[in-house]
């Protein structure tokens, strides 16, 4: 029997709870399809933290890397410093892990509610590959003066062509492999941003060479921004860089439905990828059972269909539909009518 290797890292706030009942319903899928999920369990996020003044222990990173994939929670503690956790734990394992692809489908599932007035499931179905390692999350630049009237802060925008170009190729082949409307949008903001998305462009026409099938798009970020609200339906994969993607799929988000369902997969596709709700920590509900667990779950999904279980990713998604469209009331903490271990429950009663 094939048997995979997860880290599990609940992290803080209401993660635990998410991830809880993801675990349920990965561990229900790797039963009816006849695999076997050994998950361990990692400490790493804001309580430890505090506890133990350290954020990510010695030979973390290297502890992760003998996994096939980490499962994660949420990570954000509302007595930590913002940017501690953040940069310390979340974006330290994408940088080490050199996870430079962050897979962020957008889909509105039958019986979710848009703030979309007259648009549909058939409407809002596109994915965004947002870049990961590189960009204005580098940590590149600094202070001078600081503390004074004279102060100055640099925060650069790192874009290495080798970075975009590997970004950029993985978009074009998975547009292919989604075979929906074959065409890749790149994002960017050729018209201010000279230098970076000049590289962008360059690069995106350079290899789009190499995908003929796919047509070839480019928008500005914030005309992006006006057409996700306006026309969602004209999008089949978005491409772009790392702050963009950030800003951009949060309003993606929102469109499908919110927090509760938003997932994303931060991927290396040949090292250790880690899958996660976009949603934060949520502190204001936590241990109170009513946060909705379904992001956790459809992190589940991408993970095990980037596992190469593809039947079952497709049945724990087609499961999540059901419960979208029969049971839940709507998406947000508190308002499901249903807790989140019931919500979790349902999920794996349709599967
Ligand atoms: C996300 C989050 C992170 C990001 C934060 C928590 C550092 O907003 O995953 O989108 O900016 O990438
Ligand atoms: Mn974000």
């Amino acid at each position: 029997m094939k048997s995979y290797k997860i880290a599990v890292i609940p992290g803080d706030g209401t993660g635990p709870e998410m991830v809880r009942e993801g675990l349920k319903v990965l561990e229900a899928s790797a039963q009816k399809f006849g695999f076997k999920l050994e998950f361990t369990p990692f400490d790493y996020g804001g309580d430890r933290y505090l506890r133990t003044g350290e954020v990510l222990p010695e030979g973390a990173i290297g502890e992760l890397k003998k996994f096939q994939a980490i499962f994660l929670g949420a990570i954000g503690h509302p007595e930590v410093k913002p940017g501690i956790l953040e940069k310390g734990i979340l974006l330290r394992m994408r940088f080490e892990l050199d996870q430079y692809i962050n897979l962020r489908p957008v889909k509105l599932y039958e019986g979710v509610d848009t703030p979309l007035k007259d648009k549909g499931p058939e409407d809002i179905d596109f994915v965004v590959v947002r870049e990961n390692t590189e960009g204005l999350y580098t940590g590149s630049g600094g202070f001078l003066k600081k503390g004074t009237p004279a102060e100055i802060a640099v925060q650069e925008s790192i874009n290495t062509r080798m970075g975009v170009e590997r970004c950029l190729r993985y978009a074009f082949q998975y547009c292919r492999e989604r075979n929906k409307k074959k065409t890749l949008t790149l994002c960017g903001k050729t018209n201010v941003l000279t230098y970076a998305f000049d590289l962008w462009e360059r690069a995106f026409h350079e290899v789009g060479e190499e995908y003929p099938d796919i047509n070839r798009e480019y928008a500005h970020v914030d005309a992006i921004c006006m057409w996700m609200v306006k026309n969602p339906e004209q999008f089949d994969v978005i491409v772009t860089d790392n702050m963009f993607g950030d800003i951009i799929t949060d309003l993606g988000a929102m469109i499908q439905g919110g927090m509760g369902i938003a997932a994303g997969g931060n991927i290396n596709p040949g090292g250790t990828s880690m899958f996660e709700p976009i949603g934060g920590s949520a502190p204001k509900y936590t241990g109170k059972n009513i946060i909705n667990p379904l992001a956790s779950i459809c992190a589940g999904s991408m993970m095990l269909k980037h596992l190469g279980e593809e039947e079952a990713a497709a049945a724990v998604e087609k499961a999540v539909m059901a419960v979208c469209a029969r049971d839940i009331k709507s998406l947000s903490a508190g308002r499901m009518g249903y807790s989140t271990s019931e919500v979790g429950d349902l999920v794996v009663s349709y599967l």
